[in-house]
């Protein structure tokens, strides 16, 4: 399919069916996912765990904060950040050891989402459904464990795949003028700001509040704008990423990206 098809056609895909995805076709979009992807070094300090079985599903569902297309889509796919392999490699050649730091951690992360991205799109282009994964940092550690990762290898991103059970909108994106920059940054005014933010405050408050759930919520907390309920306690609550973020940084040491 045309790559322009494919990238107009993205729609992150909720609802699948229990069709199951020839592993013959899941082999073949990894195989083009890596070989087209840039490589740091080549080292292709990545590795994908593929998630089939019901029962371990279940509980990739559970650290995944019960998203329920987990259990609907037939597949899942958990990128990994990995040196374990690469450093395993150097150590029985004699080389030196490396990688085992920040520095590491980011490129290896970079590799593993290069490869997602191109995952995801060999999926589209056959017509099949994905959504990326948010909640995969929320409980890295526990899907490290769960998957058995070994030292300097943790899960960066996931994919759920499978056939499509709903034809969702095309959600819009910001508009180009406030994302690209031409030479340097351009720091936007409180009037760019308006313009560039002026249609997501009105869609994507609509879209929430359509939900009469969180609509309850927001009223509750007193929540009258999008910007507001971004950060508030029901979506990205800055208390709970803080906590994250100190869990994040304990995963790090325990698997030696940071001392
Ligand atoms: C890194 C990342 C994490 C995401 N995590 C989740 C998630 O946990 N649950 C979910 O339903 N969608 C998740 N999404 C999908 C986004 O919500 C979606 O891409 C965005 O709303 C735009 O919609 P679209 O993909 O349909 O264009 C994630 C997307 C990215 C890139």
């Amino acid at each position: 399919m045309d790559l322009r098809k494919v990238l107009n056609g993205h729609r992150s895909i909720r609802k699948y069916k229990p069709d199951p995805i020839d592993p013959a076709l899941v082999e073949q979009v990894c195989y083009e996912a890596i070989a087209g992807a840039s490589s740091s070094g080549n080292l292709n300090s990545f590795s994908l765990v593929l998630t089939r079985d019901i029962e371990r599903k279940q509980r990739l569902y559970e650290l995944h904060s019960q998203q329920d297309f987990i259990l609907e889509a037939p597949l899942l796919i958990t990128f990994c950040a990995d040196w374990f392999r690469t450093r395993e490699w150097l150590r029985v050649r004699g080389a030196r050891d490396n990688f085992n730091n920040l520095v590491g951690y980011h490129v290896a992360a970079y590799d593993a989402m290069i490869v997602a991205q191109n995952v995801c799109l060999g999926f589209e282009a056959r017509g099949l459904g994905i959504c990326y994964m948010g909640t995969t940092i929320f409980s890295m550690g526990e899907i490290a464990e769960f998957l058995e990762l070994p030292d300097t290898c943790l899960p960066v991103t996931t994919i759920v795949a499978g056939y499509p059970d709903e034809d969702p909108p095309k959600r819009d994106r910001l508009p180009l003028r406030g994302l690209v920059h031409d030479e340097t940054y351009h720091r936007p005014t409180v009037d760019e700001l308006d313009d560039i933010y002026a249609e997501r405050d009105v869609r994507g408050w609509d879209r929430y509040m359509s939900n009469p759930w969180l609509k309850k919520m927001a009223e509750e907390e007193g929540i009258t704008s999008l910007a507001q309920f971004y950060t508030s306690r029901i979506k990205y609550d800055p208390d709970f990423f803080a906590e994250n973020s100190a869990q994040l940084r304990t995963v790090l040491e325990e698997k030696h990206f940071l001392p």
